[in-house]
């Protein structure tokens, strides 16, 4: 792995590739580490044997003796728009998620797009966000014509920090939009009295977050709505796909309207019959979409106890390792999804190896990883839409001045933690706690090799 820091979705598919035509393992034993400094054998990035050659599972997962059966009768059905497998695939989202009802769309981004629209967001609005996510949060922000309004996160949690929220709050704002990200769940609870006080509405980005729970909650039914994607690197794979959930009928009928044209739905009836009632656009999920989403979620259950044991289990064997700093929850978290595993780097407790050689290093060992996101605050697209045509219409001049809007949206502990992070893919978390040790040993043997990696020639 080079130096760049890839992207969250090419380090799923480089370590999905890994897992292909993996060899056997080569008789390297995982060793038993209890505490940290057992391993200081020479490290593969030095000419040392490689830990693993083993690869991790492939993703996605497919079997086609339990997941086809249905997905054929659709594709010899010719039924290939939407029809009674998505309103199925819905059903069982809604009741797995713990919510009254489901809306099935092409994917995430256009989940929260129809979900901050229906919720009455656009020009002129802010929107409160944390940066430390996948750019199509701040996309979809950006596509209503709202205005994204970072507030800085908890480095320990990884998740917006709540103590920021406050002092972000405008005559403007309009609604919080919480990202659960990693699969973590932010501080709903701590959220909610906030959006409460200020009458705010709040949108949860839970497209890396299915059946994650604060109290035995599910996140994405603490606000007024919430957003999954089903991407191939997703947990719940279809390829592409998403939903919104929601307890609010009138609400989830608008979404299905707009989602439809805007043709009339539910409670969205025409003045005159049947004709189109809102200004809509086409989200429809296929037929076959749906199918290959039913057979995905039969393993979603069982695949998140597995990657939370192992989560559990591979930070109490690396946290005790100088410099690697474990993800900590946020209160009443009762489970999370562990799209990926977080931890932080500290690199002077590793003879200051830069986090980049880390990386390799670890790769080196056999054990996929990635530095993750840079800052969203910063990017230079911002720059751009405040350029726009619409947005020149929807603000007036001093809140498109790009410079003052990067100084106002500083956010410190965002910036440390782009590089410091670490992250493992949810995959790596469906193996055996042999394969957790794997990774722990790695880490170990690179820690007391630390010095020897950074003077490499
Ligand atoms: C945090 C977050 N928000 C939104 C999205 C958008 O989902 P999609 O890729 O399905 O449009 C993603 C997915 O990559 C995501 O990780």
């Amino acid at each position: 792995m080079s130096k760049k820091n890839y992207s969250r979705r090419e380090f799923v598919k480089q370590n999905s590739l890994a897992g292909i035509g993996a060899a056997v393992a080569m008789g390297v034993g995982p060793a038993l580490l209890t505490n940290y400094g057992n391993d200081s054998a020479l490290p593969a990035i030095l000419g040392g044997q490689k830990l693993r050659t083993k690869g991790w599972q492939e993703w996605p997962m497919w079997n086609p003796a339990t997941d086809e059966e249905l997905l054929l009768k659709v594709l010899r059905s010719g039924v290939w728009s939407r029809a009674g497998v998505v309103t199925e695939f819905e059903k069982q989202w809604a009741e797995i998620s713990g919510a009254k009802r489901c809306l099935a769309v092409v994917n995430g981004t256009n989940a929260l797009i129809a979900a901050l629209v229906q919720l009455g967001i656009g020009g002129g609005d802010e929107v409160i966000v944390p940066p430390y996510t996948f750019i199509a949060t701040i996309a979809a922000i950006i596509q209503t014509g709202a205005m994204p309004v970072f507030a800085d996160v908890d480095p320990e949690t990884f998740q917006i920090d709540h103590t920021k929220i406050e002092a972000r709050i405008t005559p403007r704002t309009k609604a919080i939009m919480p990202v659960h990200i990693l699969g973590l769940p932010a501080d709903m609870v701590k959220i909610m009295v906030i959006a409460r006080k200020h009458n705010l509405l709040v949108v949860e980005d839970a497209c890396q977050a299915w059946l994650a729970e604060i109290d035995h909650k599910k996140v994405g039914t603490f606000g007024n709505a919430g957003c999954f994607s089903f991407q191939n690197s997703k947990n719940i794979p279809i390829g592409e796909g998403g939903a919104i959930i929601s307890d609010d009928e009138q609400f989830m009928d608008r979404c299905y309207s707009y989602h439809n044209y805007g043709n009339p739905y539910g409670t969205m009836i025409g003045e005159f019959g049947s004709e189109t009632v809102i200004p809509g656009t086409k989200l429809r999920m296929t037929e076959y979409q749906a199918a290959i989403g039913l057979a995905q979620m039969k393993r979603l259950q069982e695949q998140t106890t597995v990657r939370n044991e192992n989560a559990e289990y591979l930070k109490s064997k690396i946290k005790n390792i100088p410099g690697i700093l474990p993800y900590r929850f946020n209160e009443k978290v009762t489970r999370a999804a562990f799209h990926l595993f977080p931890f932080r780097y500290k690199k002077e407790e590793f003879k200051g190896l830069s986090r980049g050689l880390f990386l390799k290093a670890l790769s080196a060992e056999g054990i996929p990883c990635s530095g993750g996101y840079t800052p969203l605050n910063k990017m230079a697209f911002l720059k751009n839409t405040f350029k726009t045509k619409n947005y020149k219409l929807m603000y007036p001049a001093e809140m498109l001045d790009y410079k003052k809007y990067m100084e106002n949206n500083q956010c410190p502990a965002n910036d440390i933690l782009c590089e410091e992070a670490v992250w493992f893919g949810q995959n790596m978390l469906l193996a055996g706690k042999a394969d957790m040790d794997d990774i722990a040993t790695a880490i170990d043997r690179i820690h007391s090799n630390a010095e020897k990696i950074k003077n490499q020639k």
